[in-house]
């Protein structure tokens, strides 16, 4: 395991520690952001602080990126994409699927991604070219399954609109499909693709922070992970699945959203 992948779990299971000793007393909604819906809570902001000091600490050169206090400068190529908790209502109301997320950029491209879904105990890794493990197994995501017999998970992006074409689009796929989830964090969403926990994942309005490292989990388990139209994942689509899958529900999902461009 290269430095980067060590220190990104470090500090990941070190927030997640945190976490869970002080959720009990400390689990209240602090504000709300773009809506009622996008809630934070003081334990968002504190996981984040620490991950940032702890990065600071043995990396002071380092750009980072986190959910709550946004982009913080650097001078050595290497940046640190954080979701501090991924799946803040989830963790509010003592849901199981929440988690800490680091990624570690070099040169604009994903090298390692540990998502650490601290009330499961499961720490999912991954490095570019290496691999995607949980503890000592390495993940595969399912393959050959057509869609109409493909489990898939979708999330919800905050906001009364947007959830409305969500609401049309999922109801089309609904029929189309084996069964749909929402399970309420992205990052554990492309984690249960890559062990095969689900068939596809697929979400609109998503930011980088909450798919960096998940998105190298799962495309080091095998899934082809994009946007619209051959494109990176971005906000209009983030798409997560084995290839010929991906194909049918990216195709299925541009005829769907009126919005979508393309
Ligand atoms: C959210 C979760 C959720 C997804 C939203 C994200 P947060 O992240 O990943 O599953 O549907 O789009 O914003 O706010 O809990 O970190
Ligand atoms: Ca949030
Ligand atoms: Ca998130
Ligand atoms: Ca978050």
């Amino acid at each position: 395991m290269t430095d980067f992948a060590q220190l990104a779990e470090d500090i990941a299971r070190e927030a997640g520690d945190m976490l869970l000793a002080k959720r009990p007393t400390m689990s209240g909604v602090v504000a709300t952001k773009s809506s009622p819906t996008d809630v934070v809570t003081a334990l968002d902001r504190a996981s984040e602080e620490l991950i940032r000091s702890r990065v600071r600490a043995a990396r002071p050169g380092d750009r980072f990126l986190g959910e709550e206090g946004g982009e913080h400068g650097g001078s050595s190529g290497v940046r640190w994409i954080v979701d501090p908790i991924d799946g803040t209502v989830n963790f509010l109301y003592g849901l199981p699927d929440w988690a800490v997320s680091i990624a570690v950029e070099v040169n604009g491209e994903i090298v390692a991604g540990v998502v650490n879904v601290v009330p499961r105990g499961e720490v999912f890794t991954a490095e570019l070219g290496e691999g995607a493990w949980l503890g000592g197994e390495r993940l595969r995501c399912n393959t050959g399954v057509p869609l109409s017999r493909a489990l898939v998970a979708t999330g919800f992006g905050y906001g009364a609109e947007r959830r409305a074409v969500q609401g049309e689009v999922v109801a089309a796929v609904l029929p189309r499909v084996r069964d749909i989830r929402r399970g309420g964090s992205c990052a554990v969403d492309l984690c249960s693709v890559a062990a095969g926990r689900v068939d596809a994942y697929y979400e609109r309005g998503v930011n980088h922070w909450d798919f960096a490292a998940a998105g190298l989990v799962a495309a080091e388990a095998g899934a082809g992970l994009g946007g619209l139209h051959g494109r990176p994942p971005n906000s209009d689509l983030l798409l997560c699945a084995a290839p010929g899958l991906f194909e049918e529900l990216h195709d299925l999902l541009v005829t769907l959203d009126p919005e979508r461009d393309g």
